[in-house]
């Protein structure tokens, strides 16, 4: 047995090891490594674990979870827009094109402020930190600096994150204040943002990481997408963009190209094991055969298509086929920060494709049957599908995974949550906790087997 752990956690879990596969933990230990992975997972039959346990009682490392405490990995959010925060809850009630021009840019545009980027920045980081985001996905804005910031921000308040410094230069579909003055000048502020990301102090872990991000077709030129599908290919890191997000966006790429988002961003070289697709509820199959076929992968915002989408993302579908998929908050075009909430609008979104949705049709005609999602594969994706998504490890209480992680408490003062562990099963308890866990249910955060002050 091996007695070098930074700490260990005692203490009930879950963790999905697949869409369907739910691994529920009975006071077992979780040993961190220095480096903060997770060395070894000790159950109770585990020979070692009652030695073990009585030496990290002496040696000052036990870190033991009370009755009523739920340990789960830390939820990824792997589509964000950081500089949207302060709209949070605004025009919800405009199409995307309008909100984009009317609520949107004038907002992004703000954030050549850096000291303005810094003070809305620091709030969201922690907003996200408390509702159990341990990974955040950022689309950042055109400015290189106040993106820098947002990737020092994370590093400083300890979330794992990946961030892009928006792409934007199309002078049709962007206004003059807010875009890049040309595809050359987005190619290489991105060159330089993605080396400044990698050389921040304190990234030398590599937990902030550098995302290409051309924020989607429509406000991109064609020069500044094949730059950036050559940078992706020289500089190998994650990619981020919208895919058919909504009918008049979607309607937009096949007017310009004649093909779908997927098939042109494939044409570009931007679709690659490290791109991650935001939305794409359009797509058709070939566009899924593309995708399957590099591994990239798709973030599911479910609140943000009720306002924006026109339609539900097949999401039934996409995990048929295999598709990684993860959730997205989308703040600002979902009003939520919470990934908590990103799994319950996840079921609602696919029970209301199952069922569809108008009366005045025949019930055999109104949905498509076999679309409804789990609570198991909400958490799924919530969590490990997310992490596979990104290519890293996380999303999973496993051994060999890094130690991201929260800690839920059903007893916390005003808690939603009534668990009766002698009458509950255990799936009906993870059900519970998915189904109505709050911000103030969450005690704990940790990240790279540190926790974090929340
Ligand atoms: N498409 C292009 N930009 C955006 C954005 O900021 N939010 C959403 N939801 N869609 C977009
Ligand atoms: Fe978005």
């Amino acid at each position: 047995m091996k007695k070098h752990y930074k700490v260990i956690i005692m203490g009930n879990g879950y963790t999905a090891s697949g869409t369907d596969s739910i691994n529920f933990f009975e006071n077992s230990l979780f040993c961190i490594n220095e480096e903060g992975y997770i060395e070894k997972i000790y159950s109770r039959e585990d020979g070692d674990y009652q030695s073990l346990l009585t030496h990290a009682r002496k040696s000052g490392i036990l870190h033991e979870l009370t009755s009523g405490q739920f340990l789960l990995p830390g939820f990824i959010d792997l589509h964000v827009h950081a500089p949207q925060w302060p709209n949070i809850g605004k025009a919800l009630d405009r199409p995307l094109d309008q909100w984009l021009q009317e609520y949107t840019f004038p907002l992004e545009a703000r954030y050549s402020d850096t000291e303005f980027a810094r003070k809305i920045y620091e709030h969201l980081v922690k907003t996200l930190l408390a509702n159990g985001t341990t990974t955040a996905v950022y689309f950042a804005t055109v400015h290189r600096e106040a993106s820098l910031e947002l990737g020092r921000i994370c590093l400083e308040l300890g979330q794992r994150a990946l961030v892009g410094k928006v792409a934007m230069d199309d002078k049709q579909a962007c206004p003059d204040y807010y875009r890049d003055e040309s595809a050359e000048q987005g190619i290489k502020e991105t060159r330089l943002f993605i080396n400044e990301i990698k050389n921040l102090r304190g990234n030398e872990r590599s937990r902030v990481l550098p995302v290409i991000t051309p924020r989607f077709i429509p406000s991109c030129t064609s020069e500044l997408l094949s730059g950036l599908g050559q940078l992706a290919k020289e500089m190998e890191c994650h990619v981020q963009t919208h895919c058919s997000e909504s009918d008049w966006e979607h309607n937009f790429v096949m007017d310009r190209y004649g093909v779908t988002d997927t098939q042109a961003l494939h044409n570009f070289g931007l679709m690659t094991r490290k791109t991650i697709l935001a939305h794409s509820n359009l797509i058709n199959d070939n566009d899924m055969n593309i995708i399957s076929s590099v591994s990239a992968g798709i973030a599911h915002c479910p609140l943000s298509n009720f306002y924006f989408a026109n339609c539900i993302f097949p999401l039934r579908k996409a995990l048929d086929r295999g598709i990684n998929t993860g959730l997205g908050s989308d703040i600002s075009a979902g009003h939520s920060p919470s990934i908590f909430d990103a799994c319950r609008h996840a079921i609602t979104a696919s029970k209301a494709l199952n069922d569809g949705v108008d009366p005045q049709c025949a019930p055999e005609k109104r949905g498509c049957p076999g679309s409804a999602i789990t609570f198991k594969e909400a958490f799924w994706l919530a969590t490990g599908g997310g992490g596979e998504v990104l290519g890293l490890p996380v999303g999973q209480l496993r051994e060999g995974f890094l130690f991201d992680a929260l800690v839920i408490d059903t007893n916390c003062t005003g808690s939603d949550l009534l668990v009766r562990e002698q009458e509950d099963a255990s799936d009906d308890i993870l059900q519970k906790l998915i189904y109505n866990t709050q911000r103030s249910n969450i005690c704990e955060i940790w990240v790279d087997g540190k926790k974090l002050p929340i």
